[in-house]
């Protein structure tokens, strides 16, 4: 195993029952705290992507928002942020999902990519799959090729690679 993986997974912390009894939480707050970690987190990425001509890093609120700026300067795209409902102060397209209670929505400025455009679509973790892929039919639905999804964490317990079909999905810790 890769020493850099190693130190990564050290630094994620698990919390118990959090938010609720019987879900384990994972942390990246403390791998953020770890200079080396969050690095080595940010060039992982870069080394797989910086030779795939990929011009847009597109981040899901909130923790996608964390890993995806400091790959995109490195790999010299553009990021594009998908948020929450209500945020965006110009014109939207939104993709509901589901979650296990309910749904929720996010939300991608038109203008924000062109018909043509290669995208990697960053997010902290997957679980479900569900909202990577609500951000995969946002950028989808106006012509953006989505080369790769990437997570740091993958709970695959909860099947979201399923989810995901055929879009590649890469995680450096499972
Ligand atoms: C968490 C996590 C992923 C998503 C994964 O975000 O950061 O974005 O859930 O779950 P899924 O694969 O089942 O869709 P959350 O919606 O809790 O919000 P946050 O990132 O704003 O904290
Ligand atoms: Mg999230």
């Amino acid at each position: 195993i890769d020493s850099r993986i190693a130190r990564i997974t050290s630094a994620i912390r698990v919390i118990p029952d959090f938010p609720k009894p019987g879900i384990l939480f994972q942390d990246i707050t403390t791998l953020l705290l770890d200079p080396v970690a969050f690095k080595d987190t940010i060039d992982l990425f870069v080394e797989r992507y910086k030779d795939k001509d990929i011009s847009v890093v597109a981040g899901v609120e909130a923790r996608g928002f964390i890993f995806g700026p400091p790959i995109a300067l490195a790999i010299g795209a553009k990021f594009v942020p998908m948020r929450k409902p209500n945020k965006l102060p110009g014109a939207v397209i939104s993709e509901e999902y589901s979650l296990e209670y309910g749904t929720d929505k996010i939300e991608m400025h038109v203008g924000a990519v062109q018909e043509g455009e290669r995208a990697l679509v960053i997010d902290d973790l997957i679980a479900t799959g569900g909202t990577l892929c609500a951000a995969i039919s946002l950028l989808e639905r106006v012509g953006v090729k989505v080369v790769e999804c990437a997570c740091v964490i993958e709970l695959p317990e909860l099947k979201g690679r399923e989810r995901l079909g055929d879009k590649p999905l890469y995680v450096l810790v499972s």
